[in-house]
């Protein structure tokens, strides 16, 4: 049976983006896949973060990928720290890594331009990225399409790793894209992402969501509300896309395009369809706020199950490199 991980950082909240991209497809996953969801907290600190929080966003992270489906009786959920050997594994692949590889990785340039002294753990990032995966011997890997060049990494460094010390150990994880592979942002021109301040929370209110998506950026060449719209170049018809009937999405073009609808009816359409698919989400992460245990749980059971699994893939890895102490290698002295 194929073996599914994927990770998402606890430094910004669940937004339309990471749930469309990614945490979707998670929840889909389940039922057909043995699966391991992590919450990425070591990704999270090679970039400036707040100490005081990191806990509590943590734990916010774990209650809302609970509430938006994700079935501890299916799937594995776990905090990345409370597993040494992810940081391990990633030291042993380090040393396949070409650094070269590492430079070119968009992210890392994106995010580097940005710091005044760049941190390894920025240009290593990918390196724990490919241990999460290897780590559990995951072959698929639902991201979103800014992660697609950290995957492919991540299988070069499997080919490499397994060339030089045991063809055929490690598998080459495969991504899977979901149809929402980049949702763009409330500005309609980056991707939505926390840092940016261009996102709809998935745990946000009715009141909070129509608040945000009332400025939100459409077809910028449509001045007035007599003209005609260019759905095709708007942000809003996309998100139409994920949250409407194919009736209303064609609807939504046709009013558009003849200027029958303004851009704040179209809105309103998506906000009363975001608000009534998000519904339910906000009420399992009230139950499971109600009853905070039931979280902490499931995130010491998900830690206990893959510390078995890494700590069998770490005795393999430490015997095939030949470390002392590890099986024949232990026998040898
Ligand atoms: P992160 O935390 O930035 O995002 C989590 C997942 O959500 C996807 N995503 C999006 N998809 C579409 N549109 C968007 N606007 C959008 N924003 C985020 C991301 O592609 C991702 O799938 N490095 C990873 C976390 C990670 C990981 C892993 C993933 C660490 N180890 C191992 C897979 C396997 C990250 O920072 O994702």
């Amino acid at each position: 049976m194929h073996r599914v991980f994927s990770g998402i950082q606890p430094s910004g909240e669940l937004h339309i983006g990471n749930y469309l991209g990614a945490v979707r497809n998670w929840v889909a996953l389940q039922s057909e896949y043995e699966c391991i969801f992590s919450i990425v907290d070591l990704h999270a600190i090679t970039q400036p973060y707040d100490r005081d929080a990191l806990a509590t966003r943590t734990f916010e992270m774990a209650l809302g990928l609970l509430a938006a489906g994700i079935d501890p009786e299916r799937s594995t959920l776990f905090v990345q720290s409370q597993v040494a050997e992810h940081a391990e594994l990633a030291w042993a692949l380090s040393v396949v890594a070409p650094l070269g590889d590492l430079e070119r990785m968009t992210q890392f340039k994106d995010k580097a331009a940005r710091e005044e002294t760049v941190p390894a753990a920025l240009l290593n990032y990918p390196i724990l990225m490919a241990a999460d995966i290897l780590l559990y011997r995951a072959d698929q890997v639902p991201v979103g399409e800014d992660q697609l060049q950290h995957l492919e990494l991540a299988r070069e460094l499997a080919r490499r790793w397994n060339a030089r010390f045991r063809p055929g150990f490690f598998a080459e994880p495969q991504p899977m894209l979901s149809r929402a592979r980049r949702i763009v942002g409330l500005d309609g021109n980056a991707k939505m992402s926390k840092s940016l301040g261009n996102t709809i929370g998935i745990l946000e209110t009715p009141e909070q969501i129509w608040e945000k998506l009332k400025p939100a950026m459409t077809d910028p060449a449509r001045k007035t509300r007599k003209d005609p719209g260019n759905p095709d170049i708007c942000n809003i018809y996309h998100l139409h896309q994920h949250f409407s009937t194919p009736a209303q999405v064609e609807h939504v073009a046709h009013m558009c395009r003849t200027a029958g609808w303004g851009c704040l009816d179209c809105k309103r359409l998506l906000a009363d369809n975001m608000i009534a698919a998000l519904a339910p989400i906000r009420e399992r992460a009230a139950d499971l706020r109600a009853h905070p245990e039931r979280v902490r749980e499931v995130l010491a059971s998900g830690a206990e199950r893959c510390r078995t699994i890494a700590r069998e893939t770490m005795g393999e890895v430490r015997e095939i490199m030949g470390f002392y102490g590890a099986g024949a290698a232990a026998r040898a002295t």
